[in-house]
């Protein structure tokens, strides 16, 4: 891996364009495509085949798939190795309903035997690393990633990540790094990857420190700052120092980023796909008011150019650091409804 600081995916946001952007700025390790339905692919729906799209340019990457059925995982796995796919990583920390229902995702946790035997059967299937990403457990009562990982171990799997929470504590609360250490405790030599709430290089440092983990997963961090892991590189492996992202790096990003979508998909579809992110491009740029409501209504790439330009020639609002951070929607409320 170029570093140990991985992007982990955040399902929306972090499709190929983000990725593509991001790794120019440097520092990024291993990234990991959107969650997708291993049926789907079977069953060759585009959907699918637009969230595993990659080019040259967009390695090391992992494939994430999910799925309750072990013949359909397996064979999903096989027809990404055929496609040239260099790791799999399997979805078992998901707690949407949509995908828990079906009994996929973060459900997994809750089936020992059935989970480890479908895991073994995975690694089986293909000869490409299988990697597993996982919470601490379904909840406080049922802390089995630990037991997870020992058998995971055992089974061939390469590399685990721990988000640090339960299931049942959704996005809520803070990351449990003591239960981070004890999934490291627990394997005798595959990489774990500690992942959640990393925001800053301190934190990875904290993540680092406190759980002994092999490498950091950095999600809603990086998207609102992709040079986080740069700045991590910088700081972490090489002992040095970078300067933070100006104003107009910022800018230049969320064009490029635009551009790039615009050049993998039609202008129309870059515009509405773009949208939802602009809402917190507009927000952490600190951008007025309407200028921000332009951004989340762009119709046409002229017109995002536009806007582009006038942001150039805006300085931001002087706001007080760090309360104008932008907030990623996570799923909220009863979990039993997500
Ligand atoms: C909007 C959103 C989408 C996500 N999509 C995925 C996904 O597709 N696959 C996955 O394993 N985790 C997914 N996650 C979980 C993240 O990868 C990560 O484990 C979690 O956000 C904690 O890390 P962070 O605090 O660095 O974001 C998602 C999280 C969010 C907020």
């Amino acid at each position: 891996m170029p570093s140990r600081f991985f992007l982990a995916p955040l399902a929306g946001y972090t499709s190929l364009a983000f990725r593509l952007v991001a790794r120019e700025l440097g520092g990024l390790g291993l990234a990991t495509t959107d969650l997708v339905n291993a049926r789907s692919l079977l069953e060759h729906r585009r959907r699918a085949f637009e969230l595993i799209e990659t080019c040259p340019e967009d390695r090391p990457l992992a494939v994430q798939i999910y799925g309750p059925a072990k013949e359909e995982l397996c064979a999903a796995a096989q027809m990404l190795e055929a496609r040239g796919v260099s790791i799999i990583d399997l979805n078992m920390g998901c707690p949407a309903r949509k995908v828990v229902r079906g009994g996929g995702g973060s459900a997994m946790m809750r089936e020992a035997d059935k989970t480890v035997a479908l895991v073994r059967a995975l690694v089986e299937s293909v000869k490409i690393p299988v990697t597993v990403k996982m919470r601490l457990g379904w909840d406080d009562a049922n802390i089995t990633a630990p037991f997870f990982a020992r058998e995971f171990e055992q089974a061939g799997v390469a590399a685990i990540t721990i988000h640090g929470r339960t299931r049942e504590q959704g996005f809520g609360g803070s990351v449990n790094r003591a239960g981070i250490r004890a999934v490291v405790e627990a394997v005798e030599r595959i990489p774990i990857i500690g992942n959640g709430d990393i925001r800053t290089v301190e934190d990875a440092r904290t993540m680092f420190a406190e759980t002994g983990c092999a490498a950091v997963g950095i999600g809603r961090g990086g998207l609102l700052d992709p040079w986080i892991f740069r700045q991590c590189e910088a700081e972490l492996a090489r002992g040095g120092k970078t300067a933070p992202p100006a104003y107009e790096d910022r800018v230049d990003f969320m064009a490029r980023h635009f551009e790039k979508l615009m050049a993998l998909r039609t202008e129309k579809v870059a515009c509405v796909l773009f949208r939802k992110i602009a809402k917190w491009y507009g927000i952490a740029l600190r951008a007025p008011r309407p200028m921000r409501h332009r951004l989340v209504m762009i119709k046409d790439a002229t017109e995002f150019r536009a806007l582009i330009a006038e942001l150039r020639a805006t300085r931001p609002r002087a706001t007080a650091a760090g309360s104008h951070e932008p907030h990623i929607p996570v799923p909220s409320g009863p979990n039993e409804r997500w």
